[in-house]
């Protein structure tokens, strides 16, 4: 059933809306956020395809000479943002950050190309070198050995900034002692006590300042920067944004691109195998200068059928825990293992649900035909929002709203959802 709450979506969206680019929500996150972008475009498609298309076409205004899309793109000056272009060393135009995040736009593009004409599939055409562009510097830059496995750089690269994957990798960094005074911005807006720690950033600004002065050499930054993990919700968008560029391939007759993509997803396959963990039951984060596994499962783990991966073993333990974790929520799935001590309801990727993750692996378990598992998934999605408002993520006890409010994806994913799933939203 239909509640007053899904009107106010569309809104929110044309609220956050700064003329092609949407900014997350209105205080926190004053600039252009990379995958929030992607999802963005979902919502909007809902309505408004054109517009749609200019959320993500307008990503790559920031991507850099080598390929890399970075994670935010500073569309304007504002001095009340920390850390802002001069932090980064950021000598593009516009300016943006030094890094990545989840590569989704490609899967973005195919879905708009499957349920869209040929407008769609010219924008789809005139984008696919610059995808390809981008998961090209994935594959070279972030797997210089060619492992079949992408590292990340920094905790925000993987989109799950706090997640305790970071933990131990963190711990080990030794901050720099001459980072400088620093006044942090997001503990103005939002409440401290859900926040990293001031020593935690610390260490994220001693990464950035590694980058900065080694003028964001990423090759030299995955081997020898302070911080470099495979994290499974990269590691996957990417495995299942590959698939959907060889799509993309495909309907353009581009074979030379074919073979490369090719060549990545055969790779990935092999590679992703080193995430496996008996003990986690399931893919985790790995600190690819230890060999280190996390100690247990999060929702990017649930990812696995999103991205195809994994051995028929392997997917129906992912199913058993994923069952496990349902039974202890009332909803579904937080971000970190309910069952393990480093779980906290509401602190910021340590427990709370996140409705993009969400989105994936309902989309991934419905695809391997587990139908039961994704409408829970989409249902309590849905469920969150109409209890407690469009907020940035949710209590998964309790379902209440938390972060930043009125925020662009939650929005969006509810629009794609109802659109998507009409027969479910009940
Ligand atoms: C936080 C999230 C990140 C997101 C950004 C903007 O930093 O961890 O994934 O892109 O907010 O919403």
């Amino acid at each position: 059933m239909a509640s007053e709450r899904d009107s106010q979506a569309v809104e929110i969206l044309r609220g956050n809306d700064r003329g092609g680019y949407t900014v997350p929500t209105a205080r926190l996150y004053p600039f252009q956020w990379n995958w929030d972008s992607a999802f963005a475009a979902l919502g909007f498609a809902t309505f408004d395809r054109d517009r749609a298309w200019r959320e993500i076409e307008g990503l790559f205004d920031g991507q850099w000479e080598d390929g890399m899309v970075p994670h935010i793109i500073f569309r304007k000056v504002d001095p009340e943002y920390f850390p802002g272009p001069g932090v980064w060393g950021s000598t593009t135009e516009p300016p943006t950050s030094g890094h990545s995040q989840p590569p989704v736009v490609a899967s973005v593009a195919r879905w708009l190309v499957e349920t869209g004409g040929r407008d769609d599939e010219r924008r789809a055409h005139a984008m696919f070198p610059k995808l390809l562009a981008w998961h090209q510097w994935w594959h070279r830059d972030r797997d210089p050995d060619g492992t079949g496995l992408v590292g990340i750089i920094h905790p925000w690269e993987s989109g799950r900034d706090n997640c305790p994957d970071w933990d131990a990798a963190m711990q080990r960094i030794a901050i720099a002692d001459d980072l400088g005074a620093y006044r942090r911005r997001d503990t103005d807006v939002a409440d401290a006590a859900t926040r990293p720690t001031s020593e935690t950033y610390d260490r994220y600004l001693t990464i950035v300042k590694f980058g900065r002065e080694c003028e964001w050499d990423h090759e030299r930054i995955a081997r020898e920067g302070p911080f470099f993990m495979a994290d499974p919700c990269v590691q996957f968008v990417l495995m299942r944004a590959d698939h959907d560029l060889m799509a993309l391939a495909e309907r353009f007759g581009d074979d030379p691109a074919r073979r490369r993509i090719s060549d990545w997803i055969t790779l990935s396959d092999e590679g992703v195998q080193a995430l496996w963990s008996d003990a986690a039951g399931g893919f985790v984060a790995r600190d690819l200068r230890t060999g280190d596994l996390s100690p247990a499962i999060s929702n990017a783990s649930m990812l696995a059928f999103y991205a195809n991966a994994g051995t028929p073993g392997q997917r129906d333990e992912i199913v058993r825990q994923a069952r496990d974790i349902f039974d202890r929520c009332r909803y579904v799935f937080p971000s970190w293992d309910p069952r393990h001590d480093g779980f906290e309801q509401r602190r910021y990727w340590r427990g709370p649900v996140w409705s993009v993750m969400n989105w994936m692996i309902a989309a991934g378990f419905d695809a391997h035909g587990h139908a039961d598992l994704a409408k829970r998934v989409r249902r309590d999605t849905l469920a969150m929002v109409r209890q407690s408002g469009f907020f940035e993520y949710f209590d998964p006890l309790t379902g209440e709203g938390l972060g930043g409010s009125d925020f662009t994806w939650t929005a969006a994913v509810h629009l794609a959802l109802l659109s998507e799933y009409a027969g479910d939203a009940g």
